[in-house]
């Protein structure tokens, strides 16, 4: 028989996103008492994907209950290179405009790489623009990627200290894997981790994770940690929101984590559940961006 001595902890996104909107909300409250331009957050979204149309509904929506204000500009999925860059550059131009997010993933005959260029980086509140992807690995103030954001914030919420920790990243995307494995190496609290970045290519992956303090699953590979991978009193944050199809829901699909929750759970000191965990941290941490982005400018 196992025995489990650690006490878990889960790490609720709702809550500190609710927090950090909350905050939010009371400056943007102060801006308009005192007559100044509110923080105003403009989402392209190309063709109708169905996540894609969930996550900007959820940002547009956010935007409204702090009281920034918010475009939404829908482009079909046909649409040309030229004319989704040209959009783009309509709203640099744009000075009401403080935050431009074009969401992804785009079609294929489209450059994630050219529309990403073509932000302004002062405006860049995706953090995904090589000047802010630049600066953030040289430990500089700048804006930093939702997702990898949103963790650090809740990290730094529940006040884990995790300088000399050994995180493993399973993931290397530009979004999630890269940044995060950059900003927990970095000289900071959180932070001052001793990182692994683990991809397709990784052997012995089981026997790395074991190794870990701290886990992030970011491969979008559903339950893909199970619980022989994690080490007693691990912390574990999964980034995984995949639609897995599921009769039995109304609407024809459910989430999963790239973590099996169940058993995984049991073991660690802390764990972010799916939904709840991360998904609601990217929001409150993009909101912060569009925040900054307007004081920035202003
Ligand atoms: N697609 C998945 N995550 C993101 C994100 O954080 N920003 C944008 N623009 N697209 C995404």
């Amino acid at each position: 028989m196992e025995v489990y001595l650690c006490a878990m902890q889960i790490l609720d996104g709702q809550i500190v996103s609710q927090a950090t909107k909350d905050k939010l909300k009371l400056k943007t409250g102060q801006l308009i008492a005192a007559g100044k331009k509110v923080p105003h957050l403009a989402a392209i979204l190309v063709g109708n994907n169905g996540a894609s149309e969930t996550y900007v509904g959820s940002k547009v929506k956010t935007c409204e209950e702090i009281g920034f204000k918010s475009t939404l500009v829908r482009l079909p999925e046909d649409i040309s290179e030229f004319k989704l860059l040209s959009a783009i550059q309509d709203l640099n131009d744009d000075p009401d405009v403080d935050g431009i997010l074009v969401q992804l993933p785009l079609p294929k005959h489209i450059s994630d790489e050219k529309v990403i260029n073509t932000i302004d980086p002062s405006k860049d509140v995706d953090g995904f623009h090589p000047v802010s992807v630049g600066r953030m690995v040289q430990g500089l103030p700048t804006f930093i990627a939702a997702t990898p954001h949103g963790i650090m914030l809740m990290l730094e919420h529940y006040k884990i200290d995790t300088r000399g920790m050994h995180a493993v990243v399973i993931g290397r995307s530009n979004i999630v894997g890269r940044p995060m494995s950059i900003l927990l190496s970095g000289n900071g609290n959180p932070g001052n981790c001793t990182v692994t970045i683990c991809h397709s290519h990784t052997k012995n992956l089981k026997e790395i994770c074991l190794q870990a303090d701290i886990i992030v699953a970011a491969l979008g590979r559903p339950e893909f940690v199970t619980a022989d991978m994690v080490k007693e009193g691990a912390i574990v944050i999964d980034v995984g929101i995949t639609r897995v199809t599921d009769p039995t829901k109304k609407r024809g699909y459910s989430i999963k984590g790239d973590v099996d929750f169940r058993n995984v759970a049991p073991k660690c000191s802390y764990i972010t559940p799916v939904p709840g965990g991360v998904g609601p941290m990217t929001i409150a941490a993009l909101m912060k961006n569009t925040y900054r982005a307007c004081m920035e400018k202003n």
